[in-house]
């Protein structure tokens, strides 16, 4: 089918969500019959229609992209129809009637991983946000749920294995070898989550009897050689399962729930009704090639996706507006889950560090970018550039503010009451917002509803000042509040948000002073929540009978740049005694950057100059020596703030200076702690018999740590010991985690033995990809020493194992140097900015999701200093004046431009 001139030429529009209107017509029950052939497979798909009574009488328009129609029927006569672009568009429909098409697709070639797919012989979908329509002509919208029947037809030899949403209802054998089996899934659901899978798989199986006695099957789908990796994803899901129960009251509502996992994928998973497709790298897990982080992360997004069950597939998206409807409050839900996972209250605050991290490093930056949106964005031109970290991470973080605001108990009322109310429906964030509001209608949430739902049509990242004065005489505290949001793209004033402030009082020896705010009839024990609304507030405390040390925005309380003139001597005593361990962490987090800052602004100081004083290194030293606190949390507290977040920091940025200060500052932290990383790491290199849980973890990563400062202390003195001693702990670790680590160690010290350590680990790992992605990754983003990371990473590319048209792979070097490595990817010859265009335009017409992510490794060119800022909008020209290039990577790079 040819496509008309204007639609070949037509610049992409963008869709606007105030233009939302529903659908003409409704799909009640979908028969889809797929012979599948990698070359050639056949979809015959059967719809019963009827008009949308509500909406005025308009022709029926399908969404299809890259198929070949043979056969448009309607109630099985041959119908007129045209084509609009790639629209199927039909006139003279009646009210109700029997839509059969049939269309045939080749999933060999699709090298996009969009619609369907295969990889590795085996047959995958993926259709979030619009990859139904490759599979057929469809209304590929999430308002638009329906009944879907799928008979899969495949050899059999090749694809004894034929998996789709809900219950197996029928198999059985065909002529000529093949066989086939029927599916019905009991709900209604939009196209998005429809799957299926075919091919040679093995499974894990568990039954198991939920809370409320009823019987499920789970299966946890892989190649035959992987089913030894499963066990932890397993018992992440059994997990899951119970946890959503229990705290939510949310059952599984399937006699039979599935993960398959596939190692070609764009994205982390994908939570398709009883049937989750995975990347590989979050379901397989063994003691030999998974780390701490890989063990958690497979716990978290298999919690992600089954917990998307309700929070997603019982309750769908109105229109892809509404994303965060279900990213954000399943973020939400598979953070408190890790976080109830935790038998100690110490690593829930890990926990809580780790995700602010997150949102801090990668979030902000895009909230202050070209690519920044409301969580409920209001115009998008490609929606799968919408999958960010401010849809999930900061629209995880305004769902944990109402929990916040209406309590624990409250919003458990508010999720049963939103799961009642809406249950198959697709509805809106505004929906989700009312429900919390209404099940606790004294809440703060209630009375400042509209305002508080300014989270979600804002973008930016507030500030919020502070100032802090003490009265003596009067024996009160006084803080003073006030907020502003800087302009994003399209919106250059905010309103005031609704801003939860949790906070404490510290006296002098560090105790918690009792809380007594003027007005309030009651003291308030050692911490509250402030709820600010208006652009400058103030709260008197009374009572004060000393200056006190505020501990402000306690847990992270919102997600806002708190900006307070804290004296180094505030900071080392939150550092030393805040009872909120988020505080405590985040202290140590300000002196650090406040040192760095400050070298870099000094235009006089020496490359090798010192740039932590004394007191910090004393205050550093005193945590890594501190006999309660918990090993994960003093390798957070030990951990320098990156190189991205410092450079948020700054108006105006060298990435080299940056570097190089940050380089400084841990060579300087290896160098003084020495003999208390050597403690470190003699007190916790033993972590006993392998379990993949938080303690356990958390001895490991400061054990990890200790050994890349001794080895980069050894690179200072010409010390040969810990090098030696390092590598040999590389050759006998008896996990992946301490293997890693001693690897890293090596490779970020610069070490001679870096080498051959990494070629032992290639031949011990070649046939495990995800260890070999690993092996690349660490490579492309290591320290740069006198710009020899890119002709590395070229080399790399270069490598047999190396294929850009694997998403993980291509991630593994192309993005561990573009994203991950910014003192090796800004260079004075803008020799990374020429790599990076190239690599962005070469995978844009294999994969253009892949390649618009990517094509974000430059959005914050703007704040580069000179020279690198005009290289790399050069580079970003280079890649925009590139012809027929996607609509993703066209809109990332136009928005960067304008
Ligand atoms: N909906 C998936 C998740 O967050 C992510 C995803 C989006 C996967 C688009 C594939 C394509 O769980
Ligand atoms: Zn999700």
């Amino acid at each position: 089918m040819l496509l008309s001139r204007d639609a070949q030429s037509a610049q992409p529009v963008a869709i606007q969500r105030e233009d939302y209107a529903p659908p003409a017509y409704w799909i009640d029950t979908v028969d889809l019959c797929f012979d599948l052939d990698p070359a050639k497979t056949r979809v015959l798909n059967r719809m019963k229609m009827r008009r949308n009574p509500e909406v005025a009488a308009q022709p029926l328009r399908l969404d299809g992209d890259e198929l070949n129609l043979a056969r448009v029927l309607v109630n099985g006569q041959g119908a007129a129809f045209r084509m609009e672009g790639s629209q199927l568009v039909i006139d003279g429909l009646p009210d109700d009637f029997e839509l059969e098409i049939f269309t045939t697709c080749c999933p060999a070639k699709n090298t996009k991983l969009m619609g369907l797919f295969v990889s590795q012989n085996t047959f995958f979908t993926q259709c979030e946000a619009e990859g139904f329509r490759r599979i057929t002509y469809f209304l590929d919208r999430p308002d638009v749920m329906a009944s879907y029947i799928v008979t899969l037809r495949a050899d059999k030899a090749a694809y004894p294995v034929l998996l789709s949403n809900g219950n197996l209802v029928e198999e059985g054998e065909l002529p000529e070898g093949r066989h086939f089996a029927k599916w019905v899934d009991p709900f209604k659901k939009p196209a998005y989550l429809f799957a299926l899978v075919a091919g040679k798989l093995v499974a894990r199986e568990q039954r198991i009897k939920a809370r409320n006695g009823r019987e499920h099957l789970l299966q946890v789908y892989v190649r035959a050689g992987d089913l030894d990796k499963t066990e932890h994803a397993m018992n992440s899901l059994i997990h899951s399962v119970l946890w959503d129960e229990a705290r939510f009251g949310l059952p599984l509502d399937l006699d039979r729930f599935m993960i398959v996992a596939t190692s070609d994928f764009n994205m982390g998973a994908m939570e398709n009704k009883g049937l989750n497709i995975f990347n590989t790298k979050y379901v397989l897990a063994s003691q030999a090639t998974a780390t701490d982080a890989d063990y958690a992360n497979i716990e978290s997004v298999v919690g992600h996706e089954y917990f998307h069950n309700w929070s997603g597939d019982r309750v769908t998206c109105r229109d892809w507006f509404q994303l965060s409807l279900k990213e954000g409050l399943t973020v939400f839900r598979d953070q408190e889950f890790s976080m109830d996972l935790c038998a100690e209250p110490s690593a829930r605050a890990v926990k809580r560090i780790e995700d602010v991290r997150v949102l801090r490093t990668a979030q902000f930056p895009e909230d202050a970018g070209p690519m920044a949106h409301p969580v409920r964005p209001d115009s998008y031109i490609e929606i799968s550039n919408f999958y960010t970290v401010t849809i999930y991470e900061k629209g995880a973080e305004v769902v944990r503010m109402m929990q916040t605001l209406v309590g624990r108990e409250g919003f458990a009322r508010g999720m049963t009451l939103y799961f009642e109310r809406h249950d198959g429906q697709a509805v809106t964030c505004d929906d989700f917002a009312q429900a919390i509001a209404d099940a606790n209608p004294d809440s703060e949430l209630a009375r400042r509803l509209p305002q508080f739902k300014r989270w979600y049509s804002q973008a930016g990242t507030p500030r919020l000042a502070a100032t802090g004065h003490y009265d003596a005489e009067a024996r009160t505290y006084t803080l003073a509040f006030s907020q502003s949001c800087p302009p994003t793209p399209g919106q250059s004033v905010k309103e005031p948000f609704v801003i939860p402030v949790a906070l404490g009082l510290l006296g002098a020896d560090g105790r918690a002073l009792p809380l007594q705010l003027e007005g309030a009839a009651q003291p308030a024990g050692e911490s509250l929540t402030l709820v600010l609304h208006e652009a400058e507030q103030r709260f008197t405390f009374t009572g004060v009978d000393e200056a006190p040390v505020p501990s402000i925005l306690r847990g992270f309380s919102a997600p806002v740049v708190l900006q307070f003139d804290y004296t180094r001597e505030q900071l080392l005593a939150l550092l030393a005694h805040d009872t909120d361990p988020f505080n405590r962490w985040e202290a140590a987090q300000r002196l650090a950057l406040g040192a760095a800052l400050a070298a870099i602004g000094d235009d006089t100081r020496a490359p090798d100059a010192p740039v932590l004083d004394e007191a910090l290194i004393a205050a550093m030293r005193e945590v890594l020596r501190h006999p309660t606190l918990d090993a994960a949390f003093k390798e957070l507290v030990l951990s320098l703030p990156s190189e991205v977040y410092i450079a948020e920091q700054l108006d105006v940025v060298d990435p080299q200076r940056v570097h190089r200060v940050r380089e400084a500052m841990r060579t300087q932290l290896a160098t003084a702690l020495f003999a208390e990383w050597q403690q470190a790491y003699e007190d916790n290199k033993d972590t006993g018999a392998y379990r993949p849980e938080p303690v356990s973890a958390g001895r490991r990563a400061l054990a990890g740590m200790a050994l890349a400062n001794l080895c980069i202390a050894a690179r200072e003195s010409g010390d040969t010991v810990w090098p030696g001693k390092t590598l040999q702990r590389f050759k006998d670790a008896s996990n992946m985690t301490d293997r890693f680590n001693a690897l890293t160690a090596l490779v970020v010290a610069g070490h001679p033995l870096a080498a051959q350590a990494l070629a032992r680990f290639h031949a011990m790992f070649k046939d495990e990809a995800l260890v070999i992605d690993k092996w690349f990754g660490l490579q492309a983003s290591a320290p740069d020493r006198d710009g020899d990371v890119l002709p590395l990473v070229k080399q790399l590319t270069r490598h047999a194992d190396f294929s850009i048209k694997n998403p993980n792979r291509a991630r593994s070097v192309i993005f561990s140097y573009c994203n991950a490595n910014p003192g090796a990817f800004h260079r004075l010859d803008a020799a990374g900015y020429v790599w990076w265009s190239d690599r962005v335009i070469e995978l844009d017409e294999i994969n253009p999701q892949v390649a618009a992510r990517l094509a974000r490794a430059l959005d914050r060119w703007s704040k580069l200093a000179e020279p690198y800022r005009s290289a790399a909008r050069e580079a970003i020209a280079r890649v925009a004046a590139r012809p027929g290039l996607s609509k993703d990577t066209l809109e990332v790079v136009s928005r960067a431009l304008a």
